[in-house]
């Protein structure tokens, strides 16, 4: 384990101006996003489309990173494989590890993570092929007396388990808990959910020995569920956000990474300059976004080459906007 390595890759994740795109969607959510344009995802098709985002020119001044699927990790663009071409671009390859989401055991409506069998040999091959981090997303749900503390710590146990194999190859781990948006709870229960989660979670860091300066943290946003009437505005989520962070992260931790989780690009953009404008967080707070930052490009797409050009014009501009929310400066 190197751990001047890991410290420095995952500084360069989260380096001022720049973050991370999440373009690692399995078979079945490229699909679901495919859907949407009414086309149909298979290996090429799915490469034309991410070859239309990676190419994009200028990307390489606000992306830090990409993470990448296991079939797209061994694609090449002209000839060159992805992690090589991305590289050449001054962008770290990354690669999802984790194999999705099952039903918990014994508890309705809860999942854990699966992925942790063979993962040592799959990690040597990724660093092989180029990655430099990997990612793991866990799920928590939110709901009548979800999430148990079972779900919290089973998921925490395995991220931990994750995060120190990756760190043996050399790999920084991107920890992702993710508090699901999708239900009708307040701000006030995300909160609870979200601390009682990242505690648990750093508590198995620890447990594990986890070098947290080689370590990124994936998260949500404190937000109120989609479906809650009342909805808080970025001020808060930014407040609220921060406030439980600083509660509950270790200041060693070498960054935080927001995914978008369903939140539209404007308020994802929106929140995240909110929550750069609250003073106090002693870690740079970034982005790890896939819809958001995909959503627009892939209608002006539309699976049509000839709409090539649009599409990275429109991608650009996402990412531009969402650089510029993460560099705002406490006031
Ligand atoms: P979203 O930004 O679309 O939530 O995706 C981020 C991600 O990587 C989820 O694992």
């Amino acid at each position: 384990m190197n751990n001047i390595l890991l410290k420095s890759t995952a500084k360069n994740m989260v380096v001022k101006g720049k973050g991370i795109l999440a373009a690692d969607e399995s078979s079945k959510t490229i699909q679901k996003r495919f859907d949407k344009i009414g086309l149909k995802s298979d290996p090429d098709t799915n490469l034309t489309y991410r070859k239309m985002l990676f190419t994009t020119p200028g990307i390489e001044k606000y992306l830090s990173g990409v993470i990448l699927f296991d079939e797209t990790i061994r694609q090449s663009i002209d000839a060159v494989l992805i992690p090589g071409y991305l590289s050449r671009k001054g962008i770290l390859p990354g690669i999802k590890v984790d194999k999705g989401t099952v039903d918990l055991p014994n508890f309705p409506g809860e999942k854990i993570t699966e992925g942790l069998d063979g993962l040592k040999e799959r990690l040597k091959e990724y660093a092989k092929l180029g990655a430099k981090f990997a990612k793991w997303r866990a799920v928590i749900t939110i709901g009548k007396n979800l999430p148990t503390d079972n779900c919290i710590e089973a998921n925490a146990e395995v991220l931990a388990k994750y995060a120190l194999l990756c760190q043996e190859q050399d790999i920084v781990p991107i920890v992702e808990p993710e508090v699901l948006m999708d239900g009708d709870n307040t701000l006030e229960i995300c909160k609870d959910a979200t601390n009682r989660t990242l505690h648990s979670l750093f508590a198995k860091l620890k447990d594990n020995n986890v070098n947290l300066e080689g370590l990124i943290l994936k998260t949500n946003m404190v937000i109120s569920g989609k479906k809650c009437p009342i909805q808080a505005g970025s001020q808060e989520i930014a407040k609220e956000t921060v406030e439980t962070f600083l509660k509950v992260v270790p200041r060693e931790v070498a960054g935080i990474v927001f995914l978008s989780g369903g939140q539209t690009p404007d308020q994802a953009t929106e929140n995240l300059a909110q929550i750069n404008r609250v003073a106090g967080s002693p870690w740079q707070l970034s982005y790890s976004y896939g819809r958001a930052l995909q959503d627009e490009a892939l209608s002006a797409w539309a699976g049509k080459n000839e709409n090539v050009e649009k599409a990275q014009k429109v991608f650009l501009e996402r990412v531009k906007k969402v650089s510029k929310a993460r560099s705002q400066q406490p006031s």
